[in-house]
Order: C-alpha cells, then sequence, then structure tokens
C-alpha cells in the first residue's frame, strides 16, 4: 500500500477531533502502541482531545511508548519553552504515561552524535513507531527538517533558518533568544512510522501544503517527501486546503471510503 490520504475538515476543531480518534483507535487496538509526537501550536487541540478521551473514557495511555519528533539544543529540559516542557504540559502530564516510556531528545547531551545514534537505537529497539504525528512550517518543513534537509535524513542536529526563529521567538521573548540548533529526527526516521499524521491548520499553512500534496518531490519542501509514504493522512482545516487544487476529488474519495477503511 502507498498513499497519501487527504482529508479536509470545516474547521480546526473538527480536524483535531478526527486526529485524536485516529489516535485513540490505534491506542485501544494495541495498548502498547509506538506513537510519535510534535509540538507546536498546531496539535494543541488534539492533545486536549487525548486528554479529555483519558479522563472520560479511560483511553489507557499507560503503556504506550512516545517519541518526540525533536528538542533545541543547550536548553534545559526545564525552560518553558523547551519541547519537553511543552509534552508534560499539554499532554503527558495529563495521561498517566510513565517518565520511562518517554523519549525526547536530549538536547543538553555532552555529546550530541551520540545521544541522536542512541535516539536512532532506542526507537528500533522499541519497535518502530507505529503513527507519528506532524505539523508543518510556513517553509514545509517537518520536524526541524529545514529545506535543503536531505531526504534520507536521520536523527541529527540542524540549524534554524532565520524564518523558523522568528515564527518561536514568541516563545523566548524574542527571535533573538531562540536556540540556532535543534536535534530532529531525520527525514528518512519520519518515513519508517508506519503511519504519519501530518496536521495543518489556517491560512498560514495553505501553501507549504499544496506544495507537500501537489508539488514536486523536493528537499526543498521536507515534507512533500510524504507522497513517497506508505500511509500518510494529510488533517486539514479548510484554510489550510485552500490552495489545493484537486479538492473536489479529495472530498469526494473521502466521502465514498469504503466502509471497512473509514475512521
Ligand atoms: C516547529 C516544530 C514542528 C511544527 C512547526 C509548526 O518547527 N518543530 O514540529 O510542526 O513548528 O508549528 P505550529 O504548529 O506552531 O505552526
Amino acid at each position: 500500500m502507498g498513499a497519501m490520504e487527504v482529508i479536509i475538515q470545516s474547521d480546526l476543531r473538527q480536524a483535531s477531533l478526527l486526529g485524536a480518534r485516529i489516535i485513540a483507535r490505534h491506542v485501544q487496538g494495541k495498548p502498547d502502541a509506538v506513537l510519535g509526537f510534535a509540538t507546536g501550536k498546531t496539535p494543541l487541540l488534539l492533545y486536549q482531545f487525548l486528554v479529555q478521551m483519558h479522563r472520560e473514557q479511560g483511553l489507557d495511555f499507560g503503556r504506550i511508548t512516545a517519541f518526540n519528533l525533536d528538542e533545541y539544543i543547550g536548553l534545559d529540559p526545564s525552560h518553558p519553552a523547551s519541547f519537553h516542557s511543552y509534552m508534560w504540559k499539554n499532554l503527558f502530564g495529563h495521561i498517566a504515561i510513565p517518565d520511562e516510556r518517554v523519549n525526547i531528545p536530549n538536547g543538553m547531551a555532552p555529546d550530541i552524535p551520540a545521544a541522536c545514534r542512541e535516539f536512532e537505537e532506542t526507537i528500533k529497539s522499541s519497535g518502530g513507531i507505529d503513527i507519528q504525528i506532524l505539523g508543518i512550517g510556513r517553509d514545509g518543513h517537518i520536524g526541524f527538517n529545514e529545506p535543503s534537509s536531505s531526504l534520507t535524513s536521520r536523527t541529527r542536529i540542524k540549524t534554524l533558518t532565520a524564518e523558523t526563529r522568528k515564527d518561536h521567538g514568541e516563545d523566548f521573548g524574542g527571535e533573538e533568544n531562540v536556540p540556532l540548533h535543534v536535534i530532529t529526527m531525520g527525514l528518512g526516521t519520519i518515513m519508517e512510522s508506519r503511519t504519519c499524521l501530518l496536521l495543518a491548520l489556517g491560512k498560514a499553512k495553505a501553501r507549504p501544503i499544496a506544495q507537500t500534496i501537489e508539488g514536486p518531490i523536493t528537499a526543498m519542501v521536507p515534507a512533500s517527501i510524504l507522497q513517497l509514504h506508505q500511509r500518510a493522512i494529510v488533517l486539514l482545516d479548510e484554510e489550510a486546503a485552500s490552495e489545493l487544487k484537486k479538492t473536489d476529488y479529495y472530498r469526494w474519495v473521502y466521502d465514498h471510503k469504503p466502509n471497512w477503511q473509514k475512521y
């Protein structure tokens, strides 16, 4: 099977809810699932839905293994803008997941290449990622794989672009305080996840989404590599879908999914 499935929902709430349902269904069927998480504003509501499902329906995350895409280098995990803080604040702290089941790249490691290798090893020894949640940067990056990233890259150090540092300035009280370097899963790493769930919301994502889905596969739009993924689900609100050409077709396909394929 090779497929990119484009799903357009009426708004960010519906898109986030469907994303949460896809994750929840997977965890129900496989309580020891390996899940890959992303940070940023985009998945916040999806995470709120997961917390709600945990609280109200007893969705159990106690046996999952979690991996995160990326982390800033040189930032203490306790820093409020670290992705460690983000994940515990917005998700892990509310779903009773044991500490030792959480794997976030260690931006404070004294030997960064060794930490990257170890991270890859841990993914492998856990059996590989079942579902990787992704957001997308305005320049088409996933994780922190900025344009020109090797399409087969592994977990490694990357240098952020000026645009990405600007986009994260708010978290650091000014873009000049945003770290220059990060550790990120590579595009090759992400491509090995059994399913990728790319969520994009709002007008600012319309262009990179159109390039990702309908443009050429190119390192200049790192997310476009997902066209080669065995199972990539791209979950959009109307705004993020607004620059796509074949929206009628994507809607038609979704509305006529055979029952056994429905979420
Ligand atoms: C960062 C993260 C990405 C995220 C992107 C978009 O670069 N490393 O994983 O997808 O920001 O963030 P937002 O969802 O806030 O637009």
